[in-house]
């Protein structure tokens, strides 16, 4: 078994040198180009950050570099050192020293961590017996490496889903990649978590090993990689040379025209109590004998905007999960809605009531696989576009393209699967879901995760409609510039209480940060 746990074992190579060169890739589906001609060089030891819109076409190319799409797929030629390659299955391109983390996640949740890491690859006594002593002991060296404190003999089905995203790059390393592709591999993880990957992924670089590096959350790019390539529509618009990266011009190359205000406010009237939660405590879901939302209450209004702030953990999804009545809560909770004492025990009631939430899971909670995107999109607005028991199709279409247009869902027809979109776009058919429909309140969790920086204006903007509308509006992101931008007010919250409470014009990220770290007061 190969081990890259030690250090040294990657021959380092002159810097410069094209490790890999992806070129004139072209590749359809079902007659439609998505990768059209393009070229894309990777040097030793460098991180090349790939960005670009919702279903540019990022993550097929890295597809096709895995071997996930085999050869006989595309046109075009991939070299690895100057060797001409052709990967039929994922197990080729490792053998090329490739190693691909998946934006979706893909783990086999009944089997160990240290079976998962080294799937394939178990290390063997003599005969083929299974060395199982070593292979825990080896399981645990490469959790330490991603900084993972985990037993490696537990099951994948009770990790976290950050927890899943760091033992997938735990497996990419053991295998001793030359190469390694992140597909967006922070958009589950916490700050610290992130901050532990990008030192991980810096000291890989120092030891020859080049990454190529996806994400929406451009910051994070900006900070960790030496060159940079933007795709449009299947296309590569540009390359920008390491020192000589300009964030701005990145974001037009990226959307194709200039984003001139990033965070657009508006100006909604408060109106009257929309919502109010009072005495509301939530068992913790893997240690139910403590509470991980602890006697909370707050009250929103119409036209408001609330933002809900704190570190991942502190107990922001399960409240509002709780009240939208998708997990259970403990002791007597109280939910007025316009001022009426409303029981909601199930989401049904909570829909009823007029709550709806865009889940921060979306891919397990947020849409149906075998409906279309249209069907998706209207699911929750059906009572509205309904008379006598029939759905009214012309108005359905009407109002499904007007929300797919706004938010730049890109997509060949409303009829499309929704299995076939990219990521980013799969996220925007949930959203575009909610804020059709007509709501009193709307809970909103991590809305722009994973989600192309134009689009994140338009969902920025839906917002500040929506207020206007009068609705009522709570909002989780971790992303505190963000969720300072977007809010008029905030709740802090760790260890399951509300730790701090302020308006628009008293926020800062040092007000948050010191609330959510327990600093404050
Ligand atoms: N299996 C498929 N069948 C049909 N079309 C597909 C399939 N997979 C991807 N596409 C289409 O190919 C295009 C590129 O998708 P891809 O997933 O590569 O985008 P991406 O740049 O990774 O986007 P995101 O940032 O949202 O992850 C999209 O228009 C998508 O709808
Ligand atoms: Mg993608």
């Amino acid at each position: 078994m190969r081990r890259i746990l030690e250090t040294g074992m990657v021959r380092p190579v002159a810097s410069g040198e094209k490790i890999l060169v992806m070129q004139n890739i072209k590749k359809e589906f079902f007659g439609v180009p998505v990768l059209k001609d393009v070229t894309l060089k990777l040097a030793a030891g460098e991180i090349l950050g790939l960005v670009g819109e919702n279903g540019a076409g990022k993550s097929t190319l890295m597809k096709i570099l895995s071997g996930a799409y085999g050869c006989d797929s595309y046109e075009g030629e991939i070299m690895v050192n100057g060797v001409a390659q052709r990967f039929h299955s994922k197990t080729d391109s490792e053998h090329a020293g490739i190693e691909m983390i998946y934006q979706e996640i893909s783990l086999h949740l009944d089997l160990t961590v240290a079976e998962n890491i080294y799937l394939g690859c178990l290390p063997q006594k003599r005969r083929g017996w299974v060395d199982w002593k070593r292979l825990y002991a080896e399981a645990d060296r490469a959790l330490a490496l991603v900084g993972l404190n985990l037993n490696s003999r537990s099951r994948v089905r009770s990790l976290s889903t950050s927890q899943q995203q760091l033992l997938s790059i735990a497996k990419a390393l053991v295998r001793n990649p030359k190469i390694l592709v992140l597909d967006e591999p922070t958009s589950a993880l916490t700050e610290s978590e992130t901050r532990t990957l990008l030192g991980l992924l810096r000291g890989l670089r120092d030891r020859g090993i080049a990454s190529i590096y996806i994400s929406h959350k451009l910051d994070e790019v900006f900070a960790i990689v030496d060159r940079m390539t933007v795709m449009r529509d299947g296309n590569i618009v540009a390359n920008y040379e390491q020192g000589k990266i300009d964030p701005e011009k990145v974001v037009e190359d990226m959307v194709g025209r200039k984003i001139e205000n990033m965070y657009p406010k508006g100006q909604a009237q408060k109106g009257a109590e929309v919502l109010r939660v009072r005495n509301l405590t939530v068992p913790h879901p893997l240690a139910p004998q403590k509470n991980i939302v602890e006697n909370v209450g707050f009250s929103l209004h119409q036209g408001e905007v609330l933002g809900l702030a704190g570190l991942v953990g502190a107990g922001r999804s399960e409240l509002v999960n709780a009240i939208f009545g998708a997990i259970p809560t403990r002791g007597r909770a109280e939910i007025y809605v316009e001022g009426k004492l409303t029981k909601i025990s199930r989401p049904l009631d909570a829909i009823q009531a007029g709550l709806g939430l865009v889940t921060e899971d979306r891919r397990k909670s947020g849409f149906v696989g075998t409906l279309k995107v249209d069907k998706n999109i209207s699911l929750a607005s059906l009572k509205r576009l309904s008379a006598h028991g029939f759905v009214k199709r012309r108005q359905e279409r009407a109002d499904v393209k007007k929300y797919a247009d706004k938010l730049r869902i890109k997509l060949r027809g409303l009829e499309d699967s929704v299995l076939a979109l990219s990521g980013g776009n799969q996220q925007k058919v949930v959203l575009a879901k909610w804020l059709m429909r007509d709501v009193k309140v709307l809970f909103l969790d991590e809305p722009t995760r994973g989600i192309d920086v134009g689009a994140k204006v338009e969902i920025y903007s839906l917002i500040n409609d929506l207020a206007q509308k009068g609705v009522g509006i709570v909002m989780i992101s971790s992303e505190l510039p963000e969720l300072i931008s977007v809010c008029d007010r905030f709740l802090v919250l760790a260890k399951g209480h509300i730790q701090d409470e302020f308006d628009r014009g008293q926020a800062s990220q040092e007000r948050i940060m010191k609330a959510a770290t327990g600093l404050a007061r």
